[in-house]
């Protein structure tokens, strides 16, 4: 398998990384198409990547990516050669705020076209991928594309108008829990352990809460009754979060990245 791939800056290598870290693809088997400057010739000098100059060559993949800035997507798309787009090879873009209605003026409305909002923990396979589909897609296609990017992590498939928040609490949301992080690793420096170890605690608590909750599927008010003993420190230290407006600062958070 084949996939195409337009963009290796942040996000491009970043999702590059998670298929060959799972050995989904080889990296031979990852076809770029660089932009102007030599981000891309670096990028798949360095893993192993085949730079294409020849956008037929594109005929081969089973999905492409595009991972560029939002301004250029659609002459990406304009460019894409007949020999491409008859084979209808499903196209995904990552590229906040370009909308399908706006690609499939270029493709045609029935398309198979994609528009995702990744995190950029697909790097590591635990990405949470907001994704819409165009409205003709078939469902064949719409497999083919859930299939093809489940191994960067959880896709959670929405209109296109809420991919934004998803981005939101998916994407800038990380930085708000490695602030977090730095917070609680401050607290256990004050209390007197070192500090890095401190960041290995915190940050094996999150992902232990995270992967508790996932895997129970218990609500996350029941994980926390279950250790807030009455008149106890956790109970004590909720309180303290909620009187510092803990909920109101995290939803404001996201209404400022809605913005
Ligand atoms: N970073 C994130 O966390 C994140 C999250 C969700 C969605 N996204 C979306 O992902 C896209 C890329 O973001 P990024 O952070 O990876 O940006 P980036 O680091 O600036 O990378 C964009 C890359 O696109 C390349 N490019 C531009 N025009 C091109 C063209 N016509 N053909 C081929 N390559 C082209 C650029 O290459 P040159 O510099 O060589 O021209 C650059 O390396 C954006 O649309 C963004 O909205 C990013």
């Amino acid at each position: 398998m084949k996939i195409g791939i337009f963009g290796l800056g942040q996000m491009g290598s970043a999702m590059i990384h998670g298929y060959l870290r799972t050995n989904t693809l080889s990296p031979a088997d990852v076809l770029v198409k660089g932009g102007r400057s030599q981000t891309a010739k670096k990028v798949s000098d360095s893993l192993g990547l085949t730079l294409i100059d020849n956008l037929t060559e594109l005929a081969e993949a089973s999905l492409i990516l595009i991972a560029t800035n939002p301004a250029s997507v659609l002459s990406v798309l304009e460019s894409l050669p007949e020999e491409v787009t008859a084979n209808r090879i499903p196209i995904v873009s990552v590229a906040g705020g370009v909308s399908l209605d706006k690609m499939g003026a270029v493709l045609g409305a029935d398309y198979p076209l994609a528009h995702s909002i990744p995190n950029t923990a697909v790097e590591v396979n635990q990405g949470v991928l907001g994704i819409a589909y165009a409205e003709k897609i078939s469902a064949d296609a719409k497999k083919t594309i859930s299939e093809l990017l489940t191994p960067l992590g959880r896709l959670f498939e929405t209109q296109e108008d809420t991919l934004g928040v998803i981005g939101s609490v998916g994407g800038s949301a990380p930085a708000f829990v490695d602030v977090f992080i730095e917070a609680l690793s401050d607290a256990a420096v004050l209390y007197g352990i070192d500090r890095k170890s401190s960041y290995q605690i915190v940050e094996q608590m999150i992902k232990g809460s995270a992967e508790l909750a996932l895997e129970t599927g218990k609500h996350p008010a029941e994980l926390k009754d279950g250790v807030t003993s009455p008149g106890g420190t956790t109970i004590k230290g909720i309180a303290a979060l909620e009187a510092n407006g803990f909920r109101h600062a995290v939803i404001e958070a996201v209404k400022q990245t809605m913005s």
